[in-house]
């Protein structure tokens, strides 16, 4: 009885390496996919064959996810958990998912999303986030996703994306943004900018709506016209790139709306911008005439100086060697002369 048992967890360990499949799941040997989709799964399989490629997971009720999750499949290409009841995922769910190309995340419960997360997936090329409930995304995730051709967060909470998190996506040809709570103040003018050079460039995008101020509600970020979208006052100067700002100065004597809460926004810039130059300027101006006149008063008084002096040694050495030529500097004296003659004093 022992023995058999034995043989028989002997047989199910071979079978396990070998690469079996779990009991739940149907396993394509051919193109390595397994299909797990639909059985009222709470957690990841366990004896996952490691050749897998494609691992469908979608229509469970995964909650959680442990680090390391996938880490009997290393060869994982394609991974699905749509459909599931994620909330969080832990930073090192996915590492050692090298090789993963495109993860499937919609419709799950998904708040926020942390930048560590998605550094162990070097090789991603298609991300989708959407139909969660993420209202915060990171503002960088600290190195360029190069391969990265798709990234999907419609149908959630954003009010804002960050620039510099767009531009860790050098790739990035396809941009799903639409149904989210975009706030289109003055923080969303550097998405409205990145997204212009993104559609120059080829991208394709399916459109930010703005969900507030009410100004702007229900229009299309792309589609609201420079003039009247006005700039951040000063923390997107110094976030911002040179191009927002040149943008800023030269829209700035564009009538604005005045009910648009970001002209109210706009206003201390003005306060503090425009009254600073202007008297250093006049300061410096004024400094400038005052050093001028000076020198050129000092530089007068010294001339003057020395023709009188020039006139009086004249004199006296005319009247001390009376007709005798003098053997130094002719021409000096004559000048001389001929200065005091002519000079009134
Ligand atoms: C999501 O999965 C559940 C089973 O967990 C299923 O009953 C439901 O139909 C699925 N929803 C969609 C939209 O496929
Ligand atoms: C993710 O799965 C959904 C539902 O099947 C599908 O509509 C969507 O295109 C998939 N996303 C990607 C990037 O393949
Ligand atoms: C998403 O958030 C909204 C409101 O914040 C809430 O009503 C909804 O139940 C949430 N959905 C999920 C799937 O957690
Ligand atoms: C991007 O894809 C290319 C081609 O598949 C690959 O050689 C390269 O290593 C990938 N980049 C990264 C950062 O993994």
């Amino acid at each position: 009885m022992k023995g058999e048992l034995l043989l028989l967890s002997g047989v199910i360990v071979l079978l396990r390496l070998v690469g079996g499949c779990p009991e739940m799941c149907r396993c394509h040997s051919s193109s390595h996919s397994v299909d797990c989709r639909r059985q009222g799964l709470a957690e990841v399989p366990l004896d996952l064959p490691p050749q897998t490629l494609t691992l469908h997971l979608q229509d469970n009720q995964i909650r959680q996810l442990p680090a390391f999750a996938f880490r009997a499949v290393p060869q994982l290409r394609t991974l699905n958990l749509w459909n599931n009841s994620l909330s969080h995922l832990a930073p090192g769910v996915f590492h050692g998912l090298q090789h993963l190309q495109v993860l499937n995340l919609t419709q799950n419960s998904l708040h926020s999303l942390e930048s560590r997360l998605f550094h162990s997936l070097p090789q991603l090329r298609e991300l989708d986030l959407s139909s969660n409930n993420i209202s915060h995304l990171p503002t960088s995730l600290g190195r360029p996703w190069e391969n990265l051709t798709v990234f999907a967060v419609q149908q959630n909470q954003l009010q804002q994306l960050d620039r510099a998190l767009l531009e860790s996506m050098p790739s990035v040809r396809l941009l799903f943004l639409k149904d989210n709570l975009w706030k289109c103040n003055c923080h969303l003018l550097s998405l409205k900018l990145w997204l212009e050079t993104f559609i120059y460039k080829g991208g394709v995008t399916d459109g930010v709506i703005c969900a507030s101020p009410d100004t702007w509600k229900g229009e299309d970020l792309l589609k609201i016209p420079h003039e009247l979208y006005q700039p951040c006052p000063f923390p997107s100067l110094d976030v911002g790139s040179s191009r927002g700002q040149q943008l800023g100065s030269a829209h700035r004597p564009a009538p604005g709306p005045p009910e648009s809460h970001s002209a109210r926004e706009r206003d201390p810039s003005e306060c503090e911008l425009k009254p600073k130059p202007r008297p250093a300027n006049l300061r410096h101006t004024v400094a400038t005439i005052i050093t001028t006149g000076v020198v050129c008063g000092i530089v007068c008084l010294m001339m003057l100086t020395a023709a009188v002096y020039g006139c009086t040694y004249a004199a006296v050495t005319a009247q001390h060697h009376g007709g005798r030529p003098a053997r130094t500097n002719e021409p000096g004296k004559m000048e001389g002369k001929e200065l005091c003659d002519s000079s009134p004093a």
